[in-house]
């Protein structure tokens, strides 16, 4: 069942978007060659609890992180570690706030000191696709609008979009409908309505789109060894532009 929001809800769920995304901009200054993902997870954590939040990526279904930070070949859902990050690599980092009972879930890949002119190609892909599909996120439209715009991007510039992970509708809890597909078919799926709240985050791959989990349970990484980059943010859908609600 799709839950939509109430003005007064969005402005709830923005006030959690506020801090997730007061989070990424810290990072975004903080990463860098030597720093380790426990450290930014820490920081992470702190700094949500700081502002009456709780990290509410914790507990999920017994994930015991603030954040996912997935290095390299790591997808998603990779655990923090106490490996420093070296120059050239990227890694993703994931983390949902709640506040007030209202969640935002917002993920960004960064890059760690210089990358190869590969993996920056890779990210400004990803996060075009990100924003083609926010731009889709109008009543009116449909599900598979998100879709298509995403998917266009992959093609268009030779990506696999890993499909096992897909958007979702957020609010009072995490994951809520409907499911949000990084693919499809203009103009069919569910209807677009004002006051749905929902999260883009495609996931884009150098390689093939397979992927498989490590031991931990959680750490999916691609079966080629290939690279991956991801964008999340939580968006609502309006009757005019759509609203980030993570920016
Ligand atoms: N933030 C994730 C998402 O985009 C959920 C991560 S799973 C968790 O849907 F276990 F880490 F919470
Ligand atoms: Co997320």
């Amino acid at each position: 069942m799709i839950h939509y929001k109430t003005d007064d809800q969005l402005r709830s769920i923005r006030k959690a978007g506020r801090i997730v995304a007061a989070c990424h901009r810290e990072i975004a200054a903080r990463i860098k060659p030597g720093v380790t993902t426990l450290e930014i997870n820490r920081f992470v954590d702190a700094y949500m609890r700081r502002c009456g939040a709780r990290p509410a990526q914790i507990g999920y279904k017994g994930y015991p992180f603030a954040t996912c930070a997935s290095v390299c070949d790591a997808v998603c859902h990779g655990f923090p570690t106490a490996t420093p990050l070296m120059a050239g690599q990227v890694v993703t980092i994931d983390m949902v706030a709640e506040l007030d009972g209202w969640m935002a879930d917002s993920a960004w890949t960064y890059a760690v000191g210089k990358v190869s002119p590969e993996a920056q190609r890779l990210m400004k892909a990803t996060k075009q696709a990100l924003f083609r599909g926010i731009a889709q996120a109008v009543e009116g439209k449909r599900l598979g609008d998100i879709g298509y715009a995403v998917q266009q991007i992959a093609d268009r510039e030779g990506y696999s979009v890993v499909e096992e992970f897909i958007g979702h509708g957020i609010g009072r809890r995490m994951h809520e409908d409907p499911q949000v597909l990084h693919r499809g078919k203009p103009g069919t799926g569910k209807w677009l309505r004002k006051g749905m709240v929902i999260t883009i985050e495609p996931i884009f791959v150098m390689g093939g789109p397979l992927v498989s989990i490590d031991n931990d349970g959680w750490t999916a990484r691609t079966i080629d060894g290939s690279w991956s980059a991801q964008y999340e943010h939580t968006v609502a859908v309006m009757d005019g532009e759509p609203v980030i609600l993570t920016r």
